[in-house]
Parts: structure tokens; sequence; C-alpha cells
């Protein structure tokens, strides 16, 4: 059994698109056959539960990083799409993991037999709320110039980890104050991944707590589409059903998306 690939969702800034962006690339990648669990780690705004309809799943990440609940117990399955879910807990006052607890949580989701795990992360760097053994990490900036000098930092902390990441554009507007690519690219380094465009559908689709993957026409789902396939390239593991379709494309034809 391969040990999941561990993906995890980072920005400087809060509100540029992390939990938006963690649901639908767990929705993609389980569109195309992978086994994928979800971890909202987000303890400062835990909303994945709502992005999903899974409102009651109020508790889940804290429990199981304190060693008070079992990982296997705490896992909701969002059943339109078969993703597994590990919901988050909102804290009062600072909640940080200490460094043995991190390295517990660590060794549990490793030992899982998912394919992908991603985590969805409080906005910010610092060092106990980083999971040392992801695989990967996707740094999500608008392109403004606030939100990506403030990522340049934590860009700088993954890579004297070692930590392989990639940027992701999302909110674009094509509006001539925006930065442009080029701009994100020379600051960064070439690490640009994605282009996300600004799109109605996905507030709407937060509404209506269906993932905006499920709109196989909007913008946003895309470029989700090729974003996630670059990910399933990272393994080696075989998606389980054939891409296309899949259990998602089914459900398109139903509710007719
Ligand atoms: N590509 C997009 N187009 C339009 N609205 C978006 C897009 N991405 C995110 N949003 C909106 O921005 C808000 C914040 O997104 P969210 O994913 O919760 O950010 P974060 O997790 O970084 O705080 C959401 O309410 C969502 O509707
Ligand atoms: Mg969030």
């Amino acid at each position: 059994m391969a040990n999941p690939y561990t993906i995890r969702i980072s920005s400087q800034k809060g509100g540029v698109g992390k939990t938006t962006i963690s649901v639908n690339l767990a929705v993609a990648l389980r569109n195309m056959g992978h086994k994928v669990l979800i971890v909202d780690a987000d303890y400062v705004n835990p909303v994945v539960g709502f992005h999903l309809g899974l409102e009651n799943i109020n508790k889940g990440f804290k429990s199981v990083m304190l060693g008070k609940a079992n990982l296997a117990n705490s896992i909701s399955i969002h059943s339109p799409t078969g993703i597994h879910v590990l919901g988050g807990e909102q804290s009062s006052g600072m909640y940080e993991p200490n460094q043995a607890q991190i390295k517990r949580f660590d060794r549990l989701i490793k030992s899982t037999s998912y394919d992908f795990v991603i985590i969805d992360t409080p906005p910010g760097f610092s060092q106990n709320n980083f999971f040392g053994n992801s695989d990967e990490a996707a740094i999500v900036i608008t392109p403004d110039i606030q939100a990506t000098a403030s990522a340049m930092r934590l860009s700088q902390i993954f890579g004297k980890l070692h930590l392989k990441h990639s940027i992701v554009i999302n909110r674009v507007r094509n509006r001539r104050w925006e930065l442009n690519v080029e701009q994100i690219e020379d600051t960064y380094g070439n690490k640009v991944s994605a282009l996300f465009p600004e799109d109605d559908s996905v507030p709407m689709s937060i509404a209506s707590k269906i993932p905006v993957f499920m709109y196989s026409t909007a913008p946003f789902t895309k470029v989700m589409e090729k974003f996630s396939r670059g990910y399933s390239l990272q393994i080696s593991v075989p998606p389980a059903a054939p891409s296309g379709g899949g259990i998602i494309g089914w459900l398109r034809r139903v509710i007719g998306f």
C-alpha cells in the first residue's frame, strides 16, 4: 500500500480561496477515481463542512490531533462525491498543536490508504501549524501586490524546508491594475501552477452547498480539471474509475449541471 500523497493548501492572507480550492481539488481528484480525504485544519475559520453541506461535522481535526479521538471514527463521507472529510473545529484563542502531536497526526495520516490527503489550513506560517510531512504545498494568492508580497515569506519558509510548492493565483479578472502572471512569476521564480478566474459560480455553489466542480460549465471548473490532473500524474497509483465520466459525471447528468 502506497502512502497517501499529501497536499497542503496554504496562504499568508485569509479569504484568498484556500478552502474553495481545497474542496474542489478533493472533488476533482475523486472524480478521476482517486480515494481522497480532505482535512479541515483551519482552526481559525473551519468551513469545509459548509462548502459540502456537512454543517454538522464540527469536530474531528482537533480531537484527533490531541489524541482524544480516533481518526477513522472521526471521518465523515460526503455521499454525493464519495470524498472523506475530517471536519474542523473552531478554537477559542490560539490553538497550536505541539510538534509531538503534529508528528503523531502526520504518522496517522500517512498510515491510511487514501491516494490523496488535501489539508486546508489557517492563514499564516507559524512553525507549529506546519505539517512537516506534506508532500507538496500550493500557496494561494490573489493577483494584487499585498497577497503576492505577503506570500513571499511563506514561499521562502517552504523553500528552506525543502517542501515542493507552487503558486496558485485565484480570482483573476484580467483588470489592468492586477499583477499579471509574468510579474508574479518574476517574484516567485516560475512557480505559478494555475490561474483560477473570478467566477460567480463559486459563491453561488457555496450558497447551494454543491462544490463548484460539479457545475461543469463553470470557468473555475475547467481550470480545476487541469490543475487536479497535474497532481494525479504525481502518483503512480492509477485511478480506480475511468476518468471523464466518474461519479460526478453521473451526478452532473442526473441533476442536470
Ligand atoms: N475564483 C473565485 N471566484 C469568485 N469568488 C471566489 C473565488 N474563490 C473564492 N471566492 C470567494 O471568496 C470567499 C473566500 O474564499 P475561501 O475559499 O473561503 O478563502 P480562504 O479559505 O482562503 O479564507 C468565498 O466566499 C468565495 O465565495
Ligand atoms: Mg478557508
